[in-house]
């Protein structure tokens, strides 16, 4: 049997207009990518590798080809069923964690179900959440700058977790983390492809990458060859 890809990229190319020209960052890009897949992407800095990330995010749209999420080709849909695809089935986690400064911990994994619900969460799903990722209480009501980045990291995933999505896009998740830290990192994303959730991690590290199941290699916005 034949299983319908969760992520189908097919022709995908990225091209950059700037006054110097045209500046293609995702070269006729093909990529299949399954239910559970834990992917991991390397390849050189300028390589293409967040451009990608970006098109699968639909933080971005692609110059041409597309790109099926979900069976869904994601040209095809309205801004808000975009916008509703991005909150319910993809979870996004950052270098740069990106929390906003004046929530607190808590605050900022519930944000997202306050925009979602339009009220304040009442379930304890995100305080469940904190905990989960190694958050306790206390924790949760500091704020961003008080908390370390290996913790920071760890509130962005609760965050990324919360709307349940399938699919987990984390561009350099622990390149701002010390080994130790971004290991605790990388066993968390673990349970969690465990738990079923599909993975796309980009790394510099091979030893981030060895936790992956396959690794994709871009070089000048084409897949190498492996
Ligand atoms: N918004 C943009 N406008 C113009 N050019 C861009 C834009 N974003 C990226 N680029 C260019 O596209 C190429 C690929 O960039 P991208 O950020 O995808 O690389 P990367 O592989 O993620 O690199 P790094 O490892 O440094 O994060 C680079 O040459 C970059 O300058
Ligand atoms: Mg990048």
């Amino acid at each position: 049997m034949t299983q319908t890809p969760l992520i189908r990229l097919a022709d995908v190319s990225k091209v950059y207009h700037l006054e110097a020209g045209d500046f293609t960052a995702m070269d006729h890009v093909s990529l299949d990518i399954m239910d559970n897949d834990f992917v991991a992407i390397m390849g050189p800095s300028g390589s293409g590798k967040s451009t990608m990330m970006n098109q699968l995010g639909i933080l971005d749209v692609p110059t041409s080809g597309e790109l099926l999420i979900d069976g869904r080709n994601v040209a095809k849909l309205t801004s808000l069923e975009r916008t509703h695809m991005r909150r319910d089935t993809i979870g996004y986690i950052f270098q740069k964690f990106y929390l906003i400064p004046l929530l607190s911990a808590y605050e900022n994994v519930e944000y997202p179900l306050i925009l979602k619900y339009k009220k304040r969460d009442t379930s304890g799903k995100a305080t469940a959440l904190l905990e989960a990722v190694g958050i306790d209480r206390e924790m949760s009501a500091h704020r961003p700058t008080q908390l370390s980045g290996g913790q920071q990291q760890r509130v962005a995933v609760a965050r990324a977790l919360v709307n349940d999505p399938k699919i987990l896009l984390c561009d350099e998740p622990t390149g701002n983390l010390d080994r130790k830290t971004g290991t605790q990192i990388m066993d968390i994303l673990c349970g969690l492809h465990n738990e079923g959730k599909t993975v796309i991690i980009v790394t510099h590290d091979p030893k981030i990458a060895e936790y992956a199941q396959r690794t994709i290699r871009l070089e000048d916005g084409r897949i190498a060859e492996s």
